[in-house]
């Protein structure tokens, strides 16, 4: 059999997917090829979030066109939210594309890749399918994915998803704790669990989230669960409970505001207002005071005035977010933003983007700096970019500690006292003594 390669773009719902595209194409006998140039089968697992995913795939796949002619034995795959979105319209304006796959068809895979290899063009983008199609465990890492819902039912202005990846489904919680069961054999000692909006995972049996995270904490040998994304209409208090008092959750919440006046979030359709959102973070620090917040912003939604960057700007000094993704606002089709007045210049939305990302970085600076001296528990999963003798890991809010030790430490929880900050991690020596480790563990 051949040898295939993945290109994955956006979010971490994808990174997924394509660990399960090649784990449906190992089943069928494929290996991973380890680059495009050796590879039979290219995919590319699409996003259609923002404009700028999508232009760089069109790149790749104009590169292709010529690449064929001389390779005609590969097949090019395209998958995910784009895929979804265009259907069989890529097929028509891409003559180099062989199959269009929508995410929810993914299981469809071992039934259209022997007819798209015989030399078939094919698009399947249907979106009603459960698609619960777990991970066998062969491809666990230390630190897993696990989706426990897809779609999306908000319909956020501004936002492609509802339409490319259909409506909320939430995956039975039974089939959720197999699936962390068998990563956790295969060596997982973290799961990030995965949805557009977990708050309103409720499964048919009616588990709802903070039940799902209890289960899960019962593993034995998975050591910390963390799960994004939380969307703020829907953070109960039941859900801060069980952050504050489940030792394996970790202490850190995605909670994206989008932007920081009430106009513009109301335009953005997204349901609450700004008292409310800064009333919600106020809660969350009472219930888990050590919480490690992180926030996505867009700038430049459609009619946004100074006035209300301003007011994003003074949000993100109110909340002191740990981490902040930030984007400037891209039209997206079939969105209702799409069409609205008052459209903000990119050279204006590249101005406010980076005023805003450089008062975060002094902020998350300021952030890093207030946790020195104090002790933290690292996930220590490998070694750190810097270099030998460092390694890198994670401490239970979601932060990047490195600190010096021997490269046997992966896997394992350690204590160590963070000694200095940069914007993006911090630093740390380690107090968990050596000889608490066996000998042979430390490799
Ligand atoms: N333009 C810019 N950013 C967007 N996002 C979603 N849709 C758009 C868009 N049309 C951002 C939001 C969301 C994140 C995943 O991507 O901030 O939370
Ligand atoms: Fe998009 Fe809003 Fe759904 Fe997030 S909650 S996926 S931004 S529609």
């Amino acid at each position: 059999m051949g040898k295939v390669h993945i290109t994955t773009f956006g979010c971490q719902m994808n990174e997924y997917d394509s660990a399960r595209i090649l784990d449906i194409l190992t089943g069928l006998g494929y290996r991973a090829a380890a680059g495009r140039e050796e590879a039979d089968l290219l995919i590319f697992n699409t996003c259609s979030v923002r404009a700028k995913a999508q232009n760089k795939l069109y790149s790749f796949l104009g590169q292709l066109r010529d690449y064929k002619k001389t390779h005609p034995q590969v097949r090019i795959a395209v998958t995910g939210c784009l895929a979804q979105q265009e259907g069989r319209r890529m097929l028509k304006a891409l003559p180099q594309v062989d199959l269009v796959l929508g995410p929810d068809a993914l299981p469809d895979l071992p039934r259209l890749l022997p007819l798209v290899l015989e030399g078939r063009r094919m698009a399947e983008v249907k979106l009603e399918g459960q698609a619960d199609l777990p991970l066998s465990g062969r491809r666990a890492s230390l630190v897993s994915q696990v989706t426990v819902m897809r779609g999306c039912d908000n319909f956020c202005s501004y936002c492609v998803v509802p339409y490319v990846r259909g409506r909320e489904k939430s995956r039975p919680a039974g089939a959720i704790a197999d699936e962390v069961e068998a990563l956790t054999a295969g060596g997982a000692r973290e799961v990030h669990l995965l949805g557009q909006n977990v708050n309103s995972y409720r499964d048919e049996e009616g588990v709802d989230f903070p039940r799902l995270l209890t289960l899960l904490a019962r593993i034995p040998d998975l050591l910390r669960i963390r799960f994004t994304t939380s969307h703020p209409k829907d953070l109960s208090p039941a859900l801060m409970e069980t952050l504050a008092s489940e030792p394996k959750v970790m202490k850190g919440l995605h909670l994206p505001v989008q932007a920081g006046s009430d106009r513009i979030l109301a335009a953005m359709k997204r349901g609450y207002t700004r008292t409310r959102y800064l009333d919600l973070v106020r809660r969350l620090r009472e219930t888990v005071p050590e919480i490690s917040l992180s926030g996505d912003i867009i700038v430049g939604f459609p009619g946004e005035k100074e006035e209300d960057f301003r007011q994003t700007m003074s949000l993100l000094d109110e909340v002191g977010y740990d981490f902040l993704f930030s984007f400037q606002y891209s039209d997206r089709p079939l969105t209702p933003a799409g069409v609205l007045p008052g459209k903000v210049s990119e050279e204006e939305k590249r101005r406010r983007l980076l005023v805003l990302q450089a008062r975060q970085r002094e902020i998350s600076l300021t952030r890093h700096q207030a946790l020195l001296g104090r002790v933290a528990e690292v996930l220590v999963e490998g070694p750190a970019k810097k270099g030998h003798g460092w390694l890198r890991g994670r401490e239970a809010g979601g932060r990047t500690v490195n600190f010096a030790g021997p490269p046997g430490l992966r896997g394992r929880l350690i204590k160590v006292k963070l000694e200095s900050a940069t914007v993006n991690s911090l630093r740390a020596v380690r107090l968990t003594p050596l000889e608490t480790i066996a000998a042979k563990d430390l490799g």
